[in-house]
């Protein structure tokens, strides 16, 4: 029961799992021999970070950490709050930031920054969306899922509200 608000599939399950196993296989590639270090950005990156995981055939290891950059409205501010920090240090690891969505890519750009200065041996970014239209700053993703368009997207671990963040695809709000 979806009230108020209507919503429309825009990329199913079956394509959301093929897409996911092809970013799995470049990244097995780039990695083999190595160990990389999965940082799953909470929580809409984990329904996204579980499959990726499970794709990958190199040593994996995962952390999970929780930035707040929304200061209550629907814009993010380009400040990022450190909710939960990374159990583990990232120093001389093959990490790799998993995220659901860059927007305007101020999250990710601080998030980047942040985690650059505790001198990884190497950092990516992989996100599953990407909505170029709303870029602000200048961050590059090393994977990306699906481009999508400028409009509010919910499900596989995006949420409208709290909400929606179960749907097994990725819808848009209308
Ligand atoms: P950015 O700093 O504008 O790139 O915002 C990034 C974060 O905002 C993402 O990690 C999401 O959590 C959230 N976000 C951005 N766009 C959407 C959307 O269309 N639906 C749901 N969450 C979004
Ligand atoms: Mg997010």
């Amino acid at each position: 029961m979806h009230n108020e608000i209507e919503i429309k599939q825009l990329i199913g399950e079956s394509e959301l799992a093929q897409r996911i196993r092809q970013i799995g296989e470049q990244i097995s590639k780039r990695y083999e021999g190595k160990q990389v270090h999965l940082i799953c950005v909470l929580k809409g990156g984990v329904f996204f970070m579980c499959e990726l995981a499970k794709r990958i055939t190199c040593d994996v290891t995962m952390d999970f950490m929780v930035v707040s950059s929304y200061g209550g409205g629907t814009q993010s501010s380009g400040e990022v709050n450190i909710i939960k920090d990374l159990d583990e240090t990232i120093a001389d690891k093959n990490v790799i930031i998993v995220e659901d969505i860059i927007d305007s890519g101020r999250t990710l750009k601080k998030l980047y920054e942040l985690l650059l200065d505790r001198k990884p041996a190497n950092l990516e970014i992989c996100t599953l969306l990407d909505k170029p239209a709303g870029r602000v700053a200048e961050v590059f993703a090393d994977y990306t899922g699906f481009t999508v368009p400028n409009k509010f997207i919910v499900g596989y671990g995006l949420d409208y509200d709290q909400k929606y963040r179960n749907l097994p695809y990725i819808a848009v709000v209308e």
